[in-house]
């Protein structure tokens, strides 16, 4: 089997060989070494014993030759499930993976962007349907990258909105749903509301619904959409604010997990939804100290204005849970300062006070091969949002106390009950000023079945 990118293969390919398996002394026999044999127009590339985790291994150690990499190449994925026969599923997402991540046109805007290269994966072993599966979900998560990346001035909520309405259009099966700023208002969405006050910016909601299988109990996504957060009144130090335009990962990654799901005709029934606005300064930007009513009625005291994120999601929530109708939500925010400090760019927080349905996500983040971690959600994380004397909760733990559990148990508040997981992918969204499309491969394996 051969997934030809071009109509015709390349001269050069690209073999993986163990370094016990090195038997020409001109091959550098170093993990991680790439020699080129002109004569067998081959590229090998050595991995020693692998330790731990294969497909972290495998990835890593092919994304560092591939960003290397100035030609244009076959890639032999038989030699690469080869360095362990018992782990090919595993090795097969890697390299493919890898692959197509490496190699899509980044978002430039330079007068000359690095040029486009290509590949071939060559593989003999039958993995047509893990193939298509694959390559669908590097499509959404390229997509998204493209999103993340865009600059804030670009990447306005009504451009974001429109491009995802117009690339689901594209895909049968998806009822697709953008709210004006009038329908918001309509709506009750205070919260939302508040936060994009201050901006001349309208909001927007999009909303995707796919029903693969009508019998399937209906999940929520739920996704963090703010396409530059300076902090508002409760302005962020300039070296805070870089990196603040991937603070719209979570909508764009929720609203393209769908997708990638409608697109593989999973039998799964779900609906997400993307609050999209920038939170700015300005004679019209919330207070602190406002009280704002939310779509369920409750009223929250802006003790923070840059705590933004898990006001326009609890509205968000509320719509999935009132409107939407859902029996679970997920929601994906690039929500605290503090999960960077706890976990790194290395795992993203996941809070639950539900085990089976936080189960069930780890389950899937393991198959999606991305590296979660669970994080505290207990009942006093709540009794200290409860802190404002005027409104029933406060938006900010004044203490900044286990600021990324505290800020969990606000959103789960908004959840009525149904089981409720919230991914904080404050660390995970974005590497090296580049977007990631973190927990869609997640998402859709948590979906796909
Ligand atoms: N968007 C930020 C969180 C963030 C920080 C994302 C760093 C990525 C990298 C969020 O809106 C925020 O500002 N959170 C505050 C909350 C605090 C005021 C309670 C934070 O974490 O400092
Ligand atoms: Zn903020
Ligand atoms: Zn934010």
């Amino acid at each position: 089997m051969i997934f030809l990118n071009d109509k015709k293969q390349f001269e050069l390919t690209l073999k993986a060989i163990k370094k016990s398996a090195v038997k020409n002394s001109l091959i550098i026999a170093e993990d991680g070494a790439s020699t080129l044999i002109s004569e067998e127009k081959t590229i090998y590339l050595v991995f020693d014993e692998v330790k731990g985790c294969v497909y972290k291994k495998i990835s890593k150690t092919l994304a560092a030759f591939l960003k290397g990499n100035k030609r244009e190449l076959n890639i032999d994925v038989d030699s690469f499930l080869a360095i362990d026969d018992k782990k090919g599923d595993a090795i097969f997402d890697a390299v493919v993976e890898t692959a197509m991540f490496e190699n899509h046109t980044m978002i430039s805007y330079k007068e000359k962007p690095a040029p486009k290269l290509n590949f071939n994966l060559i593989c003999k072993a039958d993995k047509t349907k893990r193939f298509e599966e694959t390559a669908i979900k590097m499509e959404f998560v390229n997509f998204t990258r493209d999103l993340q990346d865009t600059p804030p001035n670009i990447a306005t909520s009504v451009v974001i909105a429109d491009k995802i309405a117009a690339k689901a259009k594209e895909i049968k099966g998806l009822k697709v749903t953008v709210l004006n700023k009038k329908q918001i208002e309509d709506l009750k969405m205070g919260l939302l509301l508040s936060v994009n006050a201050g901006s001349y910016v309208e909001p927007r909601v999009v909303v995707l619904e796919y029903v693969g299988d009508p019998k399937k109990e209906k999940i929520g996504l739920v996704g963090k959409g703010i396409t530059f957060d300076s902090g508002g009144y409760s302005l962020k130090p300039s070296n805070f604010m870089e990196g603040m335009k991937f603070d719209m990962s979570g909508a764009s990654i929720m609203l393209s997990s769908v997708m990638a799901l409608a697109k593989a005709q999973a039998k799964t029934n779900v609906m997400a939804i993307g609050l999209f606005t920038d939170n700015r300064i300005g004679g019209h930007a919330t207070l602190v100290e406002s009280v704002i009513t939310s779509m369920n009625g409750k009223t929250v005291e802006i003790t923070n204005t840059d705590a933004e994120g898990r006001l326009v999601l609890a509205d968000g929530i509320t719509y999935a849970v009132r409107e939407a109708k859902v029996d679970k939500i997920i929601d994906a925010a690039t929500l605290t300062g503090a999960i960077v400090i706890a976990l790194g760019k290395w795992q993203t927080g996941v809070f639950s006070t539900n085990d089976e349905w936080y189960k069930e996500v780890e389950q899937a983040a393991h198959a999606g091969h991305e590296p979660i971690w669970r994080q505290p959600l207990i009942e006093e994380h709540l009794k200290a949002m409860q802190c404002s004397p005027v409104a029933d909760l406060a938006n900010s733990e004044p203490g900044r106390n286990a600021g990324s559990s505290t800020a969990a148990a606000f959103l789960d508040s908004f959840a009525e009950g149904k089981p409720f997981v919230h991914l904080d992918i404050a660390g995970t969204a974005d590497d090296g000023k580049r977007g990631t499309g973190v927990m869609i491969k997640t998402i859709f394996e948590l979906l796909n079945k």
